[in-house]
């Protein structure tokens, strides 16, 4: 607290003294990086950049107020280095950081550095790699592809959709600051939390970023209760940098558990909680912006605000679920914990040949999916695949999860299934393991995935529980999951049904998500280095063909916004279901000036990335949309 004081003591010539901000009506105080805030006091001795809106409007006019476009680099209403530089005296020494593309050792030039290269090179699939980068994004092909690591030094690398700069998050007063300086100088603002995002949502091409990454407090609240909730039990708060490891080891420590996803570096109080986020534990507890009991927010205007159920509460609505980037910046969340539990894990394959027909591989398949609902009644989470390949497809299932179960009673629940795969000459051998609690289980469960997608566009369907209302229409949603896999499609999806157990709150969530038995995602992929006119069409192919024969199935349903299509049609129905008009009204109130935006986020149809290409990425200006 101390040090953080004295850096913007620097800004000001005196120390400040910082009130104590709102103490959350159950006495879950600020975190010290959060009393670390904006005084009227300090913005007296700063410029008009740093201030507040008030709706008094800051002069604006020769910073590209009214443009079409934000302002972007090389135009002249961009900052002079001047004014970049006092900016970075405001937020403190070392905390503005101008972006160096992660692979710049790979290319030629003064950080050219063969065995730094080759050292990316070999990590460059692992997530940990990225998101202790400020601005790397690990979805690159929304980023543009401009500077992956290669083996050849002599080609160019330049920032594509990457930040100009970041803003290395410590204190509130740090938000406060960069979305003062980015409104009022009408610049791109985007944030980055670790960068999974699969739209590339943290990025954007001549942005000033705030990165929330190092907000990793974690506080333990043994017993919560708050007005307008009648939850009281355990809970933690959390600053928005906190991943999944980090809070299931802390719930772990305390005999608890929390909701959050099967991704081991997922920020799940960034970008995740705001979006839904869905969770192994999901078929018992909901979704997880279900879970959320109070939240601390920067809002467009610079305002640190407490978003709960007494406070501020349409805020409060639309940040669990209506997505990141939208609202608001959020620097620390409360949310549930539950008692911790026993989960049995149990993994199988099978794939056709030897004594396994593509016919009976697919009946199988099939028969899967009459038991969704009694398994996902049951609590059940299963995390599967089919996999296409020359010898035909693989169905995957690693794991199916139990949460609660003991390995004999989740072997009972597959035996029904499994007795039908042996009827069709389809022997399968399940690895069941029993974890007596929910961290081994997953940590053995979920290896750290590959990231870094270059040449793959994903789109995906939350299947509507109707699907299953008889024979024929379960038939049709086969017949289009199989016609994906027949085309080469990889399928990614889960049995899982957050409305199994759980009543779900009030909030923003896609009313998608509480009518499901099932996400599930295709994926296209097209040669590495294809021209731009070939991936147009692939992806056209894509979104109008592979993904419009699951609409056609599923009519009305929606799709997680978290791993979706960037070129979804209709994307305001599709990921914000019965929400979005609520949402779009409560953006124009509470974001007048758009200064947050995200591909597909609520309000981004008013705006586009004009990107050289034409492919979808954040690798352009950010202009208007012109009526
Ligand atoms: C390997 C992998 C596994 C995944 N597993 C799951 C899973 O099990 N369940 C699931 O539901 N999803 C899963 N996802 C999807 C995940 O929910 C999204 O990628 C999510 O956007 C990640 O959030 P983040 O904050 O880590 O990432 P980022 O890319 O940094 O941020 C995502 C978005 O949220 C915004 N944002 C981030 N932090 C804040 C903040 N504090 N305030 C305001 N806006 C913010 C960003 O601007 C961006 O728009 C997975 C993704 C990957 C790549
Ligand atoms: C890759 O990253 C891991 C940490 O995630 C680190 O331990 C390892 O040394 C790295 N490998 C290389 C070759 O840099
Ligand atoms: C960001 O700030 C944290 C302290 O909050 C520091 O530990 C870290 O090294 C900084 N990262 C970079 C890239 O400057
Ligand atoms: C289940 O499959 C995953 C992914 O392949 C693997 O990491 C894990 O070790 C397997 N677990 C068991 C118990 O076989
Ligand atoms: C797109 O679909 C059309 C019609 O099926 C097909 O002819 C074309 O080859 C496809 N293009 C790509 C790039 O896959």
């Amino acid at each position: 607290m101390m040090r953080r004081v004295l850096l913007l003591a620097g800004i000001v010539g005196s120390a400040a003294a910082y009130p104590q901000g709102p103490v959350t009506a159950n006495g879950a105080k600020l975190f010290d990086f959060e009393k670390a805030q904006l005084t009227e006091d300090i913005l007296s001795k700063l410029d008009d950049v740093f201030q507040f809106d008030n709706g008094d409007d800051v002069k604006l006019n020769g910073r590209g107020a009214g443009a079409d476009c934000k302002v972007f680099p090389g135009d002249s209403a961009w900052p002079s280095d001047a004014a970049w530089a006092k900016f970075g005296k405001a937020v403190g020494p070392g905390a503005l950081i101008k972006t160096v593309p992660l692979a710049s050792p790979c290319y030629n030039g003064p950080l050219y550095d063969a065995a730094k290269c080759d050292a990316l090179t070999a990590n460059w699939t692992n997530s940990f790699l990225h998101m202790a980068d400020p601005t790397s994004m690990m979805s690159p092909v929304y980023q543009g592809l401009t500077c992956q690591v290669t083996e050849d030094p002599t080609q160019s690398c330049t920032l594509g959709a990457l930040p100009y700069y970041a803003v290395n998050i410590s204190t509130v007063a740090q938000v406060q600051l960069t979305i003062n300086f980015a409104r009022n100088n009408n610049i791109r603002l985007v944030v980055k939390n670790t960068g999974h995002d699969f739209s590339g949502k943290s990025g954007g091409a001549g942005s000033l970023s705030i990165w929330t990454h190092n907000l990793k407090n974690i506080k333990h609240i043994p017993s919560y209760s708050a007005p307008g909730t009648s939850y009281t039990g355990p809970a933690f708060k959390a600053g928005a940098g906190a991943q999944a490891f980090e809070m299931y080891e802390a719930a772990n420590k305390k005999g608890l558990v929390v909701l959050g996803g099967e991704g081991k570096t997922v920020g799940i109080m960034g970008g995740y909680m705001q979006g839904g986020g869905h969770s192994p534990l999901s078929s018992l507890y909901g979704i997880a912006a279900d879970q959320v009991l109070s939240m601390e927010v920067t809002t467009a205007d610079g305002k640190f605000v407490t978003a709960d159920f007494t406070q501020n509460t349409d805020l409060f609505w639309a940040l669990r679920g209506g997505g990141g980037s939208t609202f608001g910046v959020v620097t620390s969340l409360i949310i549930k914990a539950y008692p911790d539990m026993q989960v049995t894990a149990s993994n199988f394959s099978f794939a056709v040949g030897g004594d396994v027909t593509l016919e009976n591989f697919w009946i199988g398949v099939r028969n899967y999916l009459d038991y969704f609902p009694s398994l996902a009644a049951e609590g059940i989470y299963a995390y599967w695949f089919i996999l296409a390949g020359e010898t035909g497809p693989t169905f995957k299932m690693m794991p199916f999860l139990a949460p609660g179960k003991t390995a004999d009673e989740t072997n009972a629940l597959l035996a029904p299934w499994l007795a039908q795969l042996a009827a069709l000459n389809i022997h399968v051998t399940p690895v069941t393991t029993n974890y007596d609690n929910f961290l081994t289980g997953w940590e053995a469960s979920f290896p750290l995935e590959v990231v870094e997608k270059t040449h793959v566009a994903s789109g995906s369907r939350l299947w509507p529980k109707e699907n299953w209302a008889n024979k024929e229409s379960l038939d049709a949603m086969f017949n289009a999951i199989k016609t994906s896999s027949e085309a080469g499609l990889i399928i990614i999806a889960f049995l899982i049904d957050p409305s199994a157990q759980a009543t779900p709150p009030d909030n923003a969530v896609n009313s998608a998500w509480r009518n499901t038995y099932s996400h599930m995602i295709q994926s296209v992929s097209w040669p590495l280095g294809a021209s731009a006119e070939f991936q147009k069409e692939t992806r056209q192919n894509f979104t109008f063909g592979a993904m419009q024969r699951w609409r056609d199935v599923s009519p009305g349903a929606g799709s997680y916004l978290a791993e979706s299509d960037i070129l979804e049609p209709n994307f305001q129905q599709s990921f914000y279901g019965k929400a979005y008009p609520r949402l779009l009204k409560l953006k124009k109130q509470l974001d007048p000036k758009d200064v947050f935006f995200a591909q597909t986020a609520v309000g981004s149809e008013f705006w586009q990335v004009v990107t050289a290409d034409g492919l979808p990425s954040g690798n352009g200006k950010l202009c208007r949309v012109k009526k």
